[in-house]
C-alpha cells in the first residue's frame, strides 16, 4: 500500500486525478469504478480540466459504487433538489466529459427486483473485464461505498441498511439542504460489495479533514475487522494507493506507512 500526504484537498484532488488520467493513457478503455460523496468532487473538477486539455474518456467504461435504494435521477427537480447519486455523478462530471452514455453503469436505485438487478451488476462488471481502477472515498464508520460495519469482505453487490453514523452524515453533508427531514431519507442502498471491490485491480482511496482522522488511522494500521470495512485494504492484493490531506493523515503512525510521499 503506497501512502500519498498532501498538505491540502486541491493537492489530492490533482494528485488522484493525474493518477486516473495515467490510467486512462495507459489503457484508453480501462474500466473505472466512481465514487460519490463530498470527497472526490475536487478530484472530479480536475478531470474535467484534464478532458478540456484533451484526456479522452471516449472508451472508458464507468461503473459506480452505490445509489440509494428506491432514488433515482429527477431531471424535473434542481440538482440541489435531487440527491440521487446518479444525478451527482453527472453534474459533477459525466456532463463534462465525452464518455459514452452506453458505457455509464450505476447500480439501478428504482429497480423492481433489487436481488436480480444486483446480480445483473456484478455480470455486467464481469462482462466488462473486471475493474482496472476503483476510486474510494471512507465513510466515518469505516465504510466503503455502503459496506456498513458487519458486511462480509466476500460480500458482493446488494441492498445494505444504512447506519445511524451514516444517516446522520449524509443527511447533514446532502440531503438536510435538499428540503429533506430526516425520516425522509432513503435509509437503505444497493451496493457494491467489499468482495467486488477487492476484485479490482487497483484502487485509490482518498480522504481529506479532521474528521476523517481517526477512521483513516482505524483502516490502514488497526486491526483488520469487518467492523471497519476499508481495513480491508490492508488484506488486499491489487495495487493500493491511498491519498490523503494532513488533516486526515494527523492521527497515522508514521512508523508504521509502508512508503509515503508528500
Ligand atoms: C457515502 C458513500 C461513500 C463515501 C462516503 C464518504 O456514504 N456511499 O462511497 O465514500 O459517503 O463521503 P464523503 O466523501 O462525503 O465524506
Amino acid at each position: 500500500m503506497k501512502v500519498i500526504i498532501k498538505k491540502e484537498y486541491e493537492q489530492i484532488s490533482t494528485c488522484a486525478a493525474e493518477y486516473i488520467a495515467e490510467q486512462i493513457k495507459r489503457k484508453p478503455n480501462s474500466v473505472i469504478g466512481f465514487a460519490t460523496g463530498g470527497t472526490p468532487i475536487g478530484t472530479y473538477r480536475e478531470l474535467i480540466r484534464l478532458h478540456k486539455e484533451g484526456l479522452d474518456f471516449s472508451n472508458i467504461i464507468a461503473f459506480n459504487l452505490d445509489e440509494y435504494l428506491g432514488v433515482g435521477m429527477d431531471l424535473s427537480k434542481p440538482y440541489s433538489q435531487d440527491q440521487s447519486y446518479h444525478r451527482f455523478m453527472y453534474e459533477e462530471l459525466f456532463n463534462y466529459i465525452n464518455i459514452k452514455k452506453e458505457n455509464i453503469h450505476l447500480p439501478d436505485g428504482l429497480t423492481k427486483d433489487p436481488e436480480e438487478f444486483c446480480k445483473s451488476y456484478e455480470d455486467a462488471i464481469k462482462e466488462a473485464g473486471g475493474i482496472d481502477l476503483q476510486i474510494l472515498g471512507i465513510g466515518r464508520d469505516g465504510h466503503w461505498a455502503f459496506n456498513e460495519p458487519g458486511s462480509s469482505f466476500d460480500s458482493r453487490t446488494r441492498v445494505e441498511k444504512l447506519t445511524k453514523q451514516t444517516l446522520d452524515d449524509n443527511y447533514e453533508a446532502f440531503y438536510k439542504n435538499a428540503g429533506f427531514s430526516r425520516e425522509e431519507m432513503p435509509h437503505y442502498a444497493i451496493t457494491m460489495g467489499i468482495g467486488t471491490i477487492l476484485e479490482a485491480r487497483s484502487i485509490i482511496m482518498l480522504a481529506n479533514g479532521s474528521k476523517k482522522a481517526e477512521v483513516v488511522s482505524k483502516a490502514l494500521q488497526g486491526p483488520v475487522t469487518n467492523q471497519i470495512t476499508a481495513s480491508s485494504i490492508q488484506i488486499y492484493q491489487g495495487t493500493a494507493t491511498v491519498i490523503l490531506d494532513e488533516d486526515a493523515a494527523a492521527m497515522l503512525d508514521e512508523g508504521k506507512i509502508v512508503a509515503s510521499v508528500s
